[in-house]
């Protein structure tokens, strides 16, 4: 997918995505934007409705059967119901969990280019901010950061331009409060704020946005293509803006009773109603009125720091153990806390079922 010729020229109103060096303090690493960020280009157009959109997937209504086998396999019912509770829950009790992947809070994968040092996994999480960010494409006015987490990518876009203001949405107040207080600390509260809403919903203005991103967070909105949730990003950007999500799809419905069972797990451990289906997310988003302007299969790139969670789970279901025999029942893990420990276990298998699964970039904007 990606290119490595030299840049053609963009696409109208596409200019290369230039982060501010000059405005990074030196602890930032250098955010320019690698040389096949600089060269987007589209690489897949938009679908036509109804046109068939994969080896197994069909797109619009001719979903038809292959959908009801898909939701058979996925355990996805299609219904909102206390979804969204179980998913504050989940965040509420699993959040501080996070330490045990990243010093920063950043919770998610992270990106591994020739020449890292694969075994320093803080150094892959904190590159990952930086390539959502240079896909975002501007180095000032306002970004909204979709699913933010503790806010540790708002925070690193804060450091990385001074003329950027992020708003980081999540739908979890602990998350709110905590993210408040490590970007007090950070010294970036002036420029990163943010707020407790439903990334779906968010009740912000219209086309207040220069950019917006989604770094693993768009998987728990509802359905197979996320409708609600690009509907709302969509109405969040001005024309011209862009959208980056990052995250991990499915490819196709899984068919082994050992990989539905994995996938399953994922989905309730995580507190998802089910992964996003690659095709059905990107025709969505065609649909919505974005134009795709790359889709980047970034399985591998991610390899290298999802190998990392036997060993983190390892370290952290053994300091759980010893807290437990020193605090005895008052540190023992609740059932939030033990999904999260246990999912992404079923995540790498399922990260490791090429076939099924892959982990990918999408950026698009707004005409
Ligand atoms: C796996 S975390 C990723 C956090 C952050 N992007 C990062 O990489 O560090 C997913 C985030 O999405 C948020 N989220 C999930 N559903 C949401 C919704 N409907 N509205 C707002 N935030 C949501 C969760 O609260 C959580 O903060």
């Amino acid at each position: 997918m990606v290119s490595s010729a030299p840049a053609p020229a963009l696409p109208d109103g596409l200019d290369a995505p230039v982060l501010n060096p000059a405005s990074s303090p030196s602890t930032v690493p250098d955010l320019r934007p690698p040389a096949h960020v600089r060269a987007l280009k589209v690489v897949r157009r938009p679908h036509r409705a109804g046109a068939p959109i994969g080896p197994e997937l069909k797109s619009g209504e001719a979903f038809g059967d292959e959908a009801k086998a898909f939701d058979e396999a996925t355990g996805f019912h299609g219904e909102r119901d206390d979804f969204l509770e179980s998913l504050r829950s989940f965040y509420t009790e699993a959040t501080r969990d996070y330490r045990a992947w990243s010093a920063g809070y950043n919770m998610h994968f992270g990106w591994y280019a020739a020449g890292m040092n694969p075994f320093r996994r803080e150094s892959m999480l904190e590159r990952m901010n930086g390539e959502v960010l240079a896909r975002v494409g501007v180095t000032g006015g306002r970004v909204a950061d979709l699913g933010c987490g503790l806010g540790a990518t708002a925070r690193f876009a804060a450091r990385a331009s001074a003329d950027l203001r992020i708003t980081g949405l999540t739908i979890v107040p602990w998350q709110v409060r905590e993210a408040q207080r490590m970007t007090r600390e950070a010294g970036l509260a002036d420029r990163v704020r943010f707020r407790c809403t439903d990334y779906t919903a968010s009740g912000l203005r219209d086309a207040g946005f220069d950019g917006a991103y989604a770094l693993e967070s768009a998987c728990h909105a509802s359905g197979r293509d996320k409708a609600d949730f690009l509907a709302e990003a969509y109405r969040l950007l001005k024309p011209g803006g862009r959208l980056v999500v990052f995250d991990g799809m499915l490819k196709r419905a899984p068919r082994s009773a050992f990989l539905k069972w994995c996938l399953r797990g994922c989905h309730r451990r995580w507190a998802l109603e089910t992964f996003a289906v690659k095709d059905a997310f990107l025709e969505r988003m065609a649909a919505t009125g974005f134009e795709i302007i790359q889709v980047e299969d970034l399985s591998w790139r991610v390899a290298p720091s999802a190998l990392h969670i036997p060993a983190v789970t390892a370290r952290f279901l053994a300091q759980m153990a010893v807290e437990r025999l020193r605090h005895g029942k008052r540190a023992a893990l609740s059932k939030e806390r033990w999904g999260n420990a246990l999912a992404p276990t079923l995540g790498l298998i399922l990260g490791m079922s090429r076939h099924l699964f892959g982990y990918y970039a999408v950026t698009a904007v707004k005409r």
